[in-house]
């Protein structure tokens, strides 16, 4: 692992390894803890470079603040980032990163600087901490800027950060996704923070109240609350059972946009600030009304799509058929007369298609499919499609588009969804997330069957082998989409199962993790 303190080393790193390569970025403001552990995995996970930036951000903390105590633990930090794989740290001084800008005694601080709207910024932490948030915009685009990662990771336990950092670089269109991650809790509910260092231990004993709070709130809403005061009076009051503890706020925000809500409709983010002692900390808690997702993915071959097709009806959800989404595109593709391989005009033109999935009235297992307000559920099925769709699907701005295009149709919840990325990376918060995989052996007879049905020839089982071991290393190590296995999916081995048999295992999961 290589550490670097200056832009200059940071670069030539850049330059001489990243041989395009996807990097992954991580900023912190190090005393690293599990929380920063669990975004360096999920990194580790999607790239083949992490970067871990380590800078307490003078930028983001007022004259009356903790910049001074901050926790600086930069050896310990180093060996944490070592053993989670890390490839470099990158840990700049004040100096580097902003010059003389912090100095100047006259007319504040002389350096450029980025200011999200004043909605985002004037609501829960923004009003008692007025700067902090330009503080962190500014340093996170000259983060991005420096490392120009494919991907950086943030985490929900600062909510109002990462919805901030999310507009920044919409706004801004900065070529990176940001990834956002759970908050990770100690057994006590605590949500990880490198100030809860600061904590005594009678403090620490009373900490895991914020946590406790919104979750009344939380069950609250589940059975049926959407008054926005009622909810934050749910969670003061249960805060007045300590008295030790300095409530600075309970608000109730959208998500996304920051905005004050009165009732939640369809998502609500209730969160908290609190002093113990001196020591300030913040939690929330999502409120999401939607009807639950279940994520299908694995290898070719497994039997994912009739499984799907299966569960969708069993379950009386939709089925999310990306296939047929990407059928519609290359429709409408070829209907333009676009020149397959100009990606650019294409990109545009399914940037600007909106596609629609509705149930197959007729009760089969088939969804019927619309772009742009026409019915293709017929014609994507003709020769012509079949037989571009896969040069089609594999053009990464077709890719970026369909996954926003599914996440819109999925932000209603209601769906199963099948794919090699849709638990890691479409639907990452999908309720069950299955992996259905079966041995090669398996598979190879499966697929020499589906052909024989559709007489499409005799293909040795050790040909179909071979393809398949070809087709599985192809789809785990491809750049875009790779198939992936989500940390919290269940495997299902199909080896000796049929197609109903898998479908009653995946309905009871589905019953059991949503307790029905
Ligand atoms: P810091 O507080 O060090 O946090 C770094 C990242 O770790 C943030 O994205 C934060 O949300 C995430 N994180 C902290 N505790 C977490 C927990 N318990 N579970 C999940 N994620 C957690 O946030 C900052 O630094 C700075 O403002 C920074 C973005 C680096 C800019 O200076």
């Amino acid at each position: 692992m290589r550490l670097f303190t200056t832009t200059a080393g940071l670069r030539c790193y850049l330059e001489r390894y990243r041989q395009g390569k996807e990097v992954g970025l991580v900023p912190t403001m190090g005393a690293l803890h599990v929380g920063h552990l669990s975004l360096i995995e999920r990194a580790r996970r999607e790239n083949a470079i992490v970067i871990v930036s380590i800078f307490v951000n003078p930028l983001q903390f007022a004259p009356t603040e903790d910049f001074q105590q901050y926790p600086r633990q930069l050896e310990q930090d180093r060996q944490l980032c070592e053993q989670a794989g890390v490839d470099a740290i990158f840990a700049p001084t004040a100096a580097e990163l902003y010059g003389n800008g912090l100095l100047a005694s006259e007319g504040g601080t002389q350096f450029t600087q980025v200011v999200p709207p004043p909605a985002a910024i004037s609501v829960l932490c923004g009003r008692s901490r007025p700067t902090h948030f330009q503080g962190v915009a500014t340093v996170v685009t000259k983060l991005l800027n420096l490392v120009q990662p494919e991907r950086a990771y943030f985490g929900q336990k600062d909510a109002q950060q990462l919805a901030i950092i999310q507009r920044l670089v919409s706004d801004l269109n900065l070529p990176v996704a940001i990834v956002p991650c759970p908050i990770v809790r100690e057994a006590s509910g605590l949500a990880y923070s490198s100030r809860n260092q600061y904590l005594t231990q009678s403090q620490k004993a009373q900490a895991p109240i914020l946590y406790r709070s919104l979750q009344q709130a939380q069950t609250a809403f589940q059975a049926g609350e959407r008054d926005g005061q009622t909810l934050i009076d749910t969670v003061k009051l249960e805060l007045t059972s300590i008295s030790d503890i300095n409530v600075e706020y309970v608000e109730l925000v959208h998500p996304v946009t920051l905005t004050p809500l009165d009732r939640v409709t369809e998502r609500g983010l209730l969160a908290i600030a609190a002093r113990f002692g001196s020591t300030r900390l913040i939690d929330n808690i999502l409120l999401q009304h939607r009807q639950p997702i279940v994520a299908i993915d694995g290898p070719a071959g497994a039997g994912k799509s009739t499984v799907t097709r299966h569960v969708a009806k069993a379950l009386g959800l939709m089925h999310l058929d990306t296939g047929a989404m990407y059928r519609a595109v290359t429709w409408r593709v070829l209907k333009e007369g676009l020149d397959l391989k100009d990606e650019p005009a294409i990109a545009e033109l399914v940037s600007q298609s909106q596609i629609y999935l509705t149930a197959d009235d007729l009760g089969g297992f088939g969804v019927r499919v619309w772009i742009d307000g026409e019915e293709v559920t017929e014609e994507i099925r003709s020769l012509e499609v079949t037989a571009r769709v896969s040069a089609i699907a594999a053009l990464p701005a077709v890719r970026q588009e369909l996954v926003k295009q599914q996440q819109r149709l999925g932000c209603q919840g209601g769906l199963v969804a099948e794919g090699r990325d849709i638990g890691t990376h479409v639907f990452p918060d999908a309720e069950l997330k299955i992996f259905l995989t079966a041995s090669i052996q398996e598979r190879a007879r499966r697929r020499q069957q589906d052909l024989k049905h559709l007489k499409q020839g005799d293909v040795s089982l050790e040909q179909l082998e071979q393809d398949l071991q070809n087709r599985d290393l192809y789809d785990s190590n491809r750049a875009v989409a790779p198939l992936r296995k989500a940390a919290d999916a269940i495997e299902i081995q199909t080896d000796g199962l049929t197609v109903a048999e898998v479908t009653k295992q995946i309905v009871s999961l589905y019953h059991e993790k949503l307790s029905l």
